[in-house]
């Protein structure tokens, strides 16, 4: 069984504390800061930008996992690798020019990505696996945290896992929305690695003992 990574989502944390939120996300054992960035066009909902990823970098030396939920990726994500990203994750459907996105993000050293929402086939994947290192699947519509896990999204993370052992390289499989202790078991089975949560870990009452529970789900 290969490792479970649980990516804490700062979405769900205080906006008034983002440093003392990444700083406890390592505290808390996770492994990956998942950052959650909204333009209010592609998603109904605004959060931040490349200046608050930047300014975080200086507070963890954990990856952070820029989740782009923005029109027009390809205008932004040079931005987004020099604030310091390590991952830079896009919408297929919200960019012009995917390949040339996905480029950029290679060419300054950064870990890419494609995110499918509920509602987009893993066919659009398939053009990019010689190039993408991720590919995250939305188990909610993105836009918001604290939202239900759709449970179909668990028949897609197996198809998903079947198309990415086929590419002949090592592509990571992320999930995102909706994800607890409680279905971490279920979407670890079905092939994802790295877990994306939220409110499961922000609202907890001790959320060290969630984030562990997640990666000891067995
Ligand atoms: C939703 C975001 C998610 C969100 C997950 O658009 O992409 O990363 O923060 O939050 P939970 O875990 O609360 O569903
Ligand atoms: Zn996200």
């Amino acid at each position: 069984m290969n490792k479970i990574l649980v990516a804490p989502s700062i979405l769900s944390a205080d906006f008034g504390n983002m440093a003392q939120a990444v700083i406890n996300v390592k505290e808390w054992g996770g492994d990956i800061v998942h950052c959650d960035v909204m333009d209010g066009v592609f998603v109904p909902n605004l959060t931040f930008g490349m200046p608050m990823v930047q300014a975080l970098r200086k507070y963890t030396d954990l990856p952070l996992d820029c989740h782009l939920m923005i029109i027009e990726p390809e205008k932004y994500v040079e931005r987004f690798c020099d604030a310091g990203a390590d991952y830079v994750t896009f919408h297929p459907d919200a960019s012009k020019d995917v390949r040339g996105a996905l480029e950029k993000i290679k060419a300054k050293g950064v870990k890419c990505g494609l995110v499918l929402n509920p509602d987009k086939p893993l066919s659009m994947i398939e053009p990019y696996l010689d190039i993408i290192d991720m590919l995250l699947i939305m188990s909610v519509y993105a836009g918001f945290g604290g939202q239900k896990f759709i449970e179909e999204s668990i028949k897609k993370l197996e198809d998903a896992k079947k198309m990415l052992d086929g590419a002949g390289r090592e592509i990571l499989l992320e999930i995102d929305g909706g994800i607890s202790e409680k279905n971490a078991k279920a979407v670890a089975d079905a092939g994802a690695q790295i877990l994306v949560a939220g409110n499961a870990v922000f609202t907890a009452e001790n959320p060290e003992s969630i984030i562990k529970q997640m990666k000891n789900y067995t």
